[in-house]
C-alpha cells in the first residue's frame, strides 16, 4: 500500500522528528487529518477527531489481543499488555477499573499528599547540597517511583529494579521494536512477575493480621469475591499501575522543568503568582504530553473525513498532535500558563481516562511549588537529552544548577 502524501510514517520517523514532533504534526493535521500508513492503519491528528474517538468506546476498541500478536508473539510482553485494563474493553475493563477506583479517591490522595511533600523536601535537601543535579534522575524519577511503591506496598529497599523494568516494558509499546528490545522487554516482564509472586506469597501470610493497607494486599484480600482478580490479573495490573504512573509522571515533571527553562517569562510569572500553578501544570500536560500516541481499532464501519473505514481498521490516536491543534488551542506553540480554556487530552477521554490523573497533578504541583520556593535561581547546566521515542515524550537527562 502507498504511504500518504505527507510521507509521515510512524514505523519510519526521521531523526528530526524526535527533537520536534510538533512541526511535523502540524503538517499532518493540515494535509492529511486521516493519514494512511503503509500497513493500512491511519494516524489521527485533529483535536475534534481524537476527542471523539477516545470517548466512543462502543465504536473503537482498546482490546489489543489481535494487534499485539504479530508484534510480541506469545511471550510475556503479550501476556502483560493484553491483561492490563487499559488494553481491554468492558466487561473485563469495568471489573478491574471498579476494583482500582477506591485507591484513587480524593480522600486517598489527601492522605498521600503529606508523604509526597516530605519525599520532595528530602530530595530538595540533597539537591541543595549538590548545587547541580540531573533533574530527571536525581529528582523527577524518584517521586512517582516511591509513591507508587508505597501504594503497592513494595518495600523501600526493593524498588531500584522497578525503574528499569518499567522503562523497558513500556518501551515495548513503541511503534517499531528491534529483536533486542523485544527480548529485554520479555525478560523484564518475567523478572517483575517473579518478584511479585514472592511478594504476594509473603503478603498472603500477613493478610489475616490486617497490617497491610496497600493495593496489592487489599486486592489479594478481595481475591475470593466473585469479581476478584486472579493472581495473574493482579500481577499484570499492578505492573501496569507502576508503569503507567511512573514514567508518565517523571516525564511530566522533567518536561515541565524543560518548558519553564525554555520560556523564562512563564517561569517568572509562576514565581510572581504561585496561584497559577494549577494552570501551569495543565499547560505542561498539553504542551509536552507524556503519552503522545494511543491507539484504537474500529469495531464497526466508521466514516472519518468523508472516508469509510471498514470494521477492524487500526487507528493511531495522536494525543500530542491534537493538543497542538490550532483549531482548539490558539497559538498552540506558545507555552502559556494562563491559557483558558485548556481542555487538553493528555489523560485521554471517556471510560479509559487516566485513573491516576489527580495523583499525577498533585505530584507535579507539589514538585514545582517546592522547587520554585526553595531555589530563587534555576538554570540549565547542560543540554536536555531525549531518547528516540515517539509514543512517550521522555527526557533522559536535564542538568540544572540550583541556588537557594
Ligand atoms: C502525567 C502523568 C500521566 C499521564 C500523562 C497519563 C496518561 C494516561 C492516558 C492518556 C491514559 C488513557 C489511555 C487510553 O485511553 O488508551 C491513561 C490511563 C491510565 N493511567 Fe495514566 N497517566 C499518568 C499518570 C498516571 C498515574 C500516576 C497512574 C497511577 C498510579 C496512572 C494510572 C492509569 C491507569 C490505571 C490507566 C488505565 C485506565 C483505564 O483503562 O481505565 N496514570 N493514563
Amino acid at each position: 500500500m502507498i504511504a500518504d502524501m505527507t510521507g509521515f510514517e510512524l514505523a519510519n520517523l526521521g531523526e528530526g522528528f524526535y527533537q520536534d514532533p510538533y512541526t511535523i504534526y502540524r503538517k499532518v493535521r493540515d494535509t492529511a487529518p486521516l493519514c494512511q500508513q503503509s500497513d493500512g492503519s491511519y494516524f489521527i491528528s485533529r483535536y475534534g477527531d481524537v476527542a471523539a474517538i477516545l470517548k466512543d468506546h462502543q465504536s473503537y476498541s482498546s482490546d489489543k489481543k489481535v494487534d499485539f500478536k504479530p508484534k510480541f508473539g506469545d511471550g510475556p510482553l503479550y501476556e502483560h499488555h493484553t491483561t492490563s485494563l487499559v488494553f481491554n474493553d468492558p466487561p473485563y475493563h469495568t471489573r478491574v477499573r471498579r476494583l482500582l477506583a477506591p485507591f484513587f479517591t480524593p480522600r486517598t490522595l489527601r492522605a498521600l499528599e503529606a508523604n509526597v511533600a516530605a519525599m520532595i523536601d528530602e530530595l530538595l535537601d540533597q539537591a541543595e547540597a549538590a548545587g547541580t543535579i540531573d533533574l530527571v534522575n536525581d529528582f523527577a524519577n524518584a517521586i512517582p517511583l516511591n509513591l507508587i511503591g508505597d501504594m503497592l506496598g513494595i518495600p523501600k529497599d526493593e524498588r531500584e529494579p522497578l525503574r528499569n523494568w518499567a522503562n523497558v516494558i513500556l518501551g515495548g509499546l513503541e511503534p517499531s521494536l528491534t529483536p533486542a528490545q523485544l527480548a529485554t522487554g520479555n525478560a523484564a516482564v518475567d523478572a517483575f512477575k517473579d518478584y511479585l509472586r514472592d511478594l504476594i506469597a509473603w503478603k498472603r501470610t500477613r493478610l489475616n493480621e490486617r497490617e497491610e493497607t496497600d493495593i496489592l494486599s487489599a486486592l489479594l484480600a478481595d481475591h475470593d469475591s466473585p469479581d476478584g482478580l486472579t493472581e495473574l490479573e493482579l500481577m499484570h495490573n499492578c505492573i501496569f499501575l507502576l508503569n503507567a504512573g511512573h514514567d508518565t509522571t517523571t516525564t511530566l515533571i522533567s518536561n515541565g522543568m524543560d518548558l519553564l527553562l525554555r520560556f523564562p517569562d512563564q517561569m517568572a510569572l509562576l514565581r510572581a503568582e504561585p496561584d497559577r500553578m494549577k494552570g501551569a501544570v495543565e499547560e505542561m500536560l498539553r504542551y509536552e504530553s507524556p503519552l503522545q500516541i494511543g491507539n484504537r481499532r474500529a469495531m464497526t464501519e466508521v466514516t472519518l473525513h468523508g472516508q469509510r473505514l471498514p470494521a477492524g481498521t487500526f487507528l493511531h490516536i495522536g494525543i500530542a498532535a491534537a493538543n497542538h491543534d490550532e483549531r482548539q488551542f490558539p497559538a498552540p506553540e506558545a507555552f502559556d500558563i494562563a491559557r483558558k480554556p485548556n481542555r487538553h487530552l493528555a489523560f485521554g477521554n471517556g471510560i479509559h481516562i487516566c485513573a491516576g490523573n489527580s495523583l499525577a497533578r498533585m505530584e507535579a504541583s507539589l514538585a514545582f511549588s517546592k522547587l520554585l520556593v526553595r531555589f530563587h535561581k534555576i538554570e540549565q547546566a547542560g543540554p536536555t537529552l531525549r531518547p528516540d521515542r515517539a509514543r512517550f515524550r521522555v527526557v533522559s537527562h536535564l542538568p540544572v544548577s540550583l541556588a537557594a
